[in-house]
């Protein structure tokens, strides 16, 4: 397989995947979206990989989200199918009846707080900080983040934090349910191995079945709700003004 913006390392039947772009804080542009993709189906087909652990390079992010950048591009006749894309391919780590866990080691923001919460379970190291601050960029997470954030932290919270952009911290994220674990930056890799080892000496038909019950909250899709909604941001001048403002290191003024 080749990638030039993700690591694997098979440690003991379990995958190692780091996202390696600590430039620009391992953000989650197209291309390392597709290497992930290829990733995650290399963990569906390989007999010697038995769970995964993904992270970040470096120590000051997990994934800072979607690649402001790439949205420059994003338009209302694409943005439907941006989300979709996105979705997919988290779908396919929440979907997986081998078990991932986030090791979020610095920020998760975005696109890579989406990316935490598709997986099955979130160690997070006490310098993370988790959140969707979307709404400062004129547009809504788009990739499963507004189902699975109120999913995981309850609908009260995933309002507070969605709407007002801010990031929550580790003590929180672990307060509030998002975080199963939160330990030393030094110790994430080795806990996180730790605790897959623990779940994968368990019956694996039992790991497929509970992952299976678990996720028939799908049952109620809103994927094509969110990304109709992600949708409708392109509508407006406000994602311009967001993005532009990003970029060029600005406040957003969204009253014009
Ligand atoms: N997309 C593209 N580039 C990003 C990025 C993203 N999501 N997040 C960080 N970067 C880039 C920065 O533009 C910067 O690039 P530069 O060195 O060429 O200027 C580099 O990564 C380092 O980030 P910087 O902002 O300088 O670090 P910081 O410590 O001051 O701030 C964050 C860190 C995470 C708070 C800040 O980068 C941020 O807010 N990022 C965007 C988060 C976000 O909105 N994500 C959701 C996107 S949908």
């Amino acid at each position: 397989m080749e990638l030039e913006n993700i690591l694997i390392e098979n440690k003991s039947g379990i995958l190692l995947i780091t996202i390696n772009t600590p430039k620009n804080l391992n953000c989650l542009d197209l291309k390392t979206l597709n290497e992930l993709e290829k990733v995650i189906h290399f963990v569906y087909e390989s007999e010697t990989v038995s769970g995964a652990i993904i992270t970040g390079a470096g120590d000051k992010s997990f994934v800072a989200g979607a690649d402001i950048n790439e949205f420059k591009t994003v338009n209302i006749d694409n943005s439907f199918e941006f989300s979709l894309n996105g979705q997919r391919v988290l779908s396919l780590i929440e979907n997986c009846k081998k078990p991932f866990i986030a090791a979020v080691n610095g920020y998760a923001l975005g696109g890579g707080c989406e990316l935490a919460m598709a997986c099955h379970l979130r160690v997070l190291s006490k310098n993370a900080q988790v959140g969707l601050p979307e709404v400062k960029l004129g547009i809504i997470p788009g990739y499963g983040g507004t189902y699975r954030f109120t999913n995981l932290i309850g609908r009260s919270k995933a309002l507070e934090y969605m709407l007002t952009g801010k990031l929550m911290n580790s003590k929180d994220a672990l307060q509030f349910g998002f975080a199963n674990h939160v330990t030393t930056a030094t110790n994430l890799i080795n806990f996180c191995l730790e605790l897959l080892s623990s779940v994968l000496s368990n019956s694996k038909v039992s790991i497929e079945m509970i992952i299976r019950s678990v996720n028939s909250y799908q049952l109620l899709d809103f994927t094509h709700i969110e990304a109709q909604n992600f949708t409708n941001c392109f509508k407006s001048g406000d994602v311009v003004e967001g993005i532009d403002a990003f970029l060029n290191k600005r406040k957003p003024d969204f009253t014009k």
